[in-house]
């Protein structure tokens, strides 16, 4: 992670991060994976699926969600909840683009640590 923004962290390029796929970054005890879509949206969750802590980073980004690569389990880009029938969720984090920067809410992760 690099410069600090009124609280946000910049961690990244959109470039670095793959349509439809993910880029892990870590603070503290925390890995989070940094998602884009195939329309250039990005999102953050924590990289740990709700059901058995699969790395969600290794999933298909599709619909706005990410299918985890274990057992399939479809969990939400947006709030890290699963879909479907099946309950849990995922520690997700704001993030927000400014040009081609990937910045973070360092405020956010550091709450997500402590949980
Ligand atoms: S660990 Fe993700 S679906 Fe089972």
């Amino acid at each position: 992670m690099s410069a600090v923004f009124d609280g946000w962290v910049k961690v990244g390029k959109l470039g670095d991060v793959p349509r439809r796929g993910a880029r892990c970054i870590k603070s503290g005890d925390v890995t989070i994976a940094i998602f884009r879509t195939a329309d250039d949206r990005v999102f953050a969750l924590e990289d740990r699926c709700p059901h058995k802590n699969g790395p969600l980073s290794q999933g298909i980004v599709h619909d706005g969600c990410v299918t985890c690569p274990l057992h399939n389990w479809v969990i939400s880009l947006e709030n890290g909840e699963a879909q479907g029938a099946d309950s849990g969720r995922s520690a997700s984090f704001k993030v927000k683009l400014k040009g081609d920067d990937i910045l973070l809410d360092l405020k956010d992760v550091h709450r997500a640590g402590r949980r």
